[in-house]
């Protein structure tokens, strides 16, 4: 069988959660490939609102594996505090659950860099989570970083140790000072102590060779899911570089984030939203810096389901959707949120760009690095609610009309359209 990838073709928050519980069905086993805690995936389920931070979206679902593979860094505490939500809610992930030996572990101590990095930065700053995420994948290619397997070896606290004193000499140079900073509003001290104790209950957690586990199931027949974290515009490489995540967030990510071979790749789900949203610093085109960003954000709830940060919202662009998909190899493209339009008289959808008097249709290096005017095509609003409606062809028309451009101009059928947060507000072509 082969691994189908699920992915976000703009700045992150696309809605891959939701998708993906609502896919899980179809898998034997969901697994996340990149990212970590950064990412905030959102569920609803029976009007029950849960986030995901580092656990796959698949977790629901008691009989399905869900795994977190080797291209996935995660921090203990923030794991072992996801972990005691879920049971909180009835789910015990000690039966559904698995961690890559090989994934990295994020110290106290990278949190404490990325803070120190952001400071540094000023008005530049990326405008990073403060996770951690970009002193922990810069520890795993300067090959300095530890990872869960190291947890289970008796000299764990001499590496660790060792790790951090190297921290902390990086950030007395920052002039940052370690001993006074809190992270998540508590002491170092405290957080070191938490993380210490989480740590202690992942040893006795299911730690597996992910990579090997992933291709026997595929020889025998399994399922896979791929879960992709932030989205392809925030790709180490491809993304708006440098306010971008420190990870291949796009599906070449799957082959080394899983471990498994370009040729076990099956479809690709590509997940955007029916207009753009993004959270932190860096390009963003069809930002819209007035009332309709703002009645964007109102009506689409647009705030960070990790730090609560408002998100920037403008237009759908085309040249960046175009860009990803082609990224990507995406089969199958999935719509998010068009009902947060419902009221609107007008949309719009960016489909080229004008720079210096010259239309440009593509994303490039220079489009992503300059200020560049959207060029738009206006449609006019379906001004009705979609709640309810649960087959395509009882959408409004110009809802149809609005999707059927998209799909035009990608050269890809709009397969699952979402119009609400519910896992069944869900239309399935
Ligand atoms: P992810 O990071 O890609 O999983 O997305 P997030 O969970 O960060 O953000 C998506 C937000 O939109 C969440 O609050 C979802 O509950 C919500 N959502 C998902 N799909 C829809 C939809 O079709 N309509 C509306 N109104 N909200 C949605
Ligand atoms: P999900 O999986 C949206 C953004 C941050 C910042 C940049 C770098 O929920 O879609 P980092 O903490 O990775 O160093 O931050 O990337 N970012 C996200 N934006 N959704 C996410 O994840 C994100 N993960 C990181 O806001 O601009
Ligand atoms: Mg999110």
């Amino acid at each position: 069988m082969k691994v189908d990838v699920l992915l976000g073709l703009q700045w992150g928050d696309e809605g891959k959660g939701k998708i993906v519980d609502v896919l899980t069905p179809q898998y034997d086993i969901i697994a996340r490939f990149q990212g970590g805690p950064n990412a905030g995936h959102t569920l609803q389920i029976a009007g029950d609102k849960h986030v995901l931070h580092t656990i796959p979206s698949g977790i629901f679902h008691p009989e399905k594996i869900n795994i977190i593979g080797n291209g996935v860094i995660a921090d203990p505490y923030i794991l072992s505090q996801e972990l005691a939500k879920l049971v909180i809610k009835g789910v015990d992930p000690r039966v559904n659950l698995r961690i890559s030996k090989r994934a990295h572990l994020i110290l106290p101590t990278h949190r404490m860099l990325d803070a120190a990095h952001e400071q540094a930065l000023g008005e530049g700053k990326i405008g990073s989570t403060l996770k951690g995420i970009g002193p922990c994948y810069t520890d795993k290619t300067a090959r300095y970083g530890l990872r869960f397997g190291d947890i289970l070896s008796s000299s764990f606290i001499d590496k660790y140790n060792q790790l951090k004193q190297r921290h902390l000499n990086i950030l007395k140079s920052y002039n940052f000072d370690h001993l006074v900073q809190l992270i998540d509003k508590i002491s170092f001290a405290e957080y070191e102590k938490n993380w210490f104790a989480a740590v202690e209950e992942l040893r006795s957690f299911p730690l597996i060779d992910s990579e090997l586990f992933i291709n026997k199931a595929l020889a025998e027949g399994k399922t896979i899911l791929a879960e992709g974290a932030q989205g392809s515009l925030l790709d180490v490489d491809f993304g708006s570089y440098p306010y971008v995540t420190s990870s291949n967030t796009i599906t070449a990510g799957v082959c080394s984030g899983l471990g498994i071979p370009p040729s076990a790749i099956g479809k690709v789900f590509g997940v955007f939203k029916a207009y753009c949203t993004r959270v932190g610093s860096g390009p963003f085109p069809t930002e819209l810096n007035d009332s309709i960003g703002e009645s964007l954000r109102d009506h689409g709830k647009e705030f960070g389901s990790t730090t609560g940060r408002p998100r920037r919202c403008g237009w759908l662009d085309l040249p960046a959707l175009r860009y990803a998909i082609m990224l990507n190899g995406v089969t199958d493209l999935v719509m998010m949120k068009s009902d947060v339009m419902n009221s609107f008289d007008t949309i719009n959808i960016c489909t080229g760009y004008e720079v210096n008097g010259q239309t440009v249709q593509d994303l490039t290096f220079e489009t992503l690095s300059n200020p560049v005017t959207p060029l738009y095509a206006s449609f006019p609003g379906w001004k009705q609610p979609l709640h309810g409606i649960d087959d395509f062809g009882l959408l409004p028309q110009r809802l149809k009309e609005y999707t059927a451009f998209i799909e035009k101009d990608a050269g890809l059928p709009v397969k699952i359209l979402s119009i609400g947060a519910g896992r069944e507000e869900t239309i399935i072509k």
